[in-house]
């Protein structure tokens, strides 16, 4: 069945890798997911957002991700190391609903609460979720940019200080923090990059001395890295080719998410390039193929092209391959 997080994340960090997680919305998403991370057997994060909650139905993504373990059986991954996760929980409730609906580990995310707040939720939620073995991510800092439903046009970069009070006290068994990451197409604008001899614009880069800081503070402890999408410019270019309008979308570099993998961060949130692999590959069959109106034909390349997104980011930036 599921797992949680617990053997995954203490292996990643002695391997020196981080362990993919992926956001789902729809069957397409999960079968190109699972088909990559078999192939490459891959442990692998499956993540579910309030808003997919909403969009697909949780009984239905709970049955999903249950089946997703079978499936990755069919295709010859002996022993499946997939984990069902919430991600960014805003309350006890939510949590809890999913820790009572079979899934493996959930977020609590009360980073945009005043710290002890934060702290008294981390706990009841973390309470609760061990007594189920179920393993509990909490958050320390802000990311710019829109995190549940609450938007910030600064990071807030966690602070060194805190997380070790944090992690005593709430018994969370990973932490997400705040290092210049932030959610979406669009993590900077272009007067916060420079530009290349190409003209090409190029992103700050992340905060690896707190990064560092926090790794002194909490040796060997699980680090989450949210807002982790690279935002491929081939994908983004496909896009406008074909009438969409991206204009300065931009994301982390892999060189970076490189780096931080080897490092303790051991889970590297990845959903806005799954979204624009998907929606690339729409838009080209569409536009190229005016006459099909079967859903297969378009959304069959689009979920070929996510597991070649899903496949690259496992080999060639997490390093998660062969590790399961
Ligand atoms: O944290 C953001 C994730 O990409 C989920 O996004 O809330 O639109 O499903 P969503
Ligand atoms: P991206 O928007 O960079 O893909 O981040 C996803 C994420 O952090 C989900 O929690
Ligand atoms: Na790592
Ligand atoms: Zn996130």
């Amino acid at each position: 069945g599921l797992v949680n997080t617990k053997e995954m994340f203490a292996k990643a960090i002695k391997g020196g890798y981080a362990v993919p997680a992926f956001n789902f919305n729809n069957m397409e998403q999960l079968q190109a997911i699972v088909k990559a991370a078999a192939e490459e057997k891959s442990p692998v994060i499956l993540q579910v957002s309030k808003g997919a909650r909403n969009y697909a139905n949780a009984i239905l993504l709970r049955y999903m991700a249950q089946g997703a373990v079978e499936y990755a059986k069919s295709l010859g991954w002996e022993n499946p190391q997939i984990v069902l996760h919430l991600d960014h929980g805003d309350s006890f409730e939510i949590c809890k609903d999913c820790i009572d609906n079979g899934f493996s580990s959930v977020m609590i995310d009360g980073s945009h609460l005043p710290y002890e707040e934060n702290v008294a939720l981390t706990k009841q939620v973390c309470e609760y979720a061990h007594k189920f073995d179920v393993t509990v991510e909490g958050e320390l800092g802000v990311l710019a940019g829109v995190e549940d439903e609450v938007s910030s046009d600064h990071h807030t970069y966690t602070d060194p200080e805190e997380v070790i009070d944090f992690a005593t006290r709430t018994g969370c068994d990973s932490l997400a923090i705040s290092i210049g990451t932030s959610h979406g197409a669009y993590k900077f604008t272009p007067e916060q990059c420079t530009r290349n001899e190409e003209g090409k614009l190029v992103p700050p880069p992340l905060a690896f001395d707190v990064l560092d800081a926090v790794m002194e503070k909490l040796p060997g402890f699980p680090i989450v890295l949210h807002g982790s999408s690279s935002v491929p410019q081939d994908e983004v270019d496909t896009i406008n080719k074909y009438g969409g309008k991206l204009p300065d979308a931009i994301g982390i570099p892999e060189e970076q998410l490189r780096k931080a993998a080897k490092s303790a961060v051991c889970k590297i949130n990845i959903d806005s390039d799954s979204r624009l692999a998907m929606t690339a590959a729409v838009r080209k069959v569409l536009a190229e193929k005016p006459a099909e109106f079967d859903p297969r034909k378009y959304l069959g390349p689009a979920r070929e092209n996510m597991e070649k997104l899903y496949k690259h980011k496992i080999v060639n930036v997490l390093g998660s391959n062969g590790k399961a």
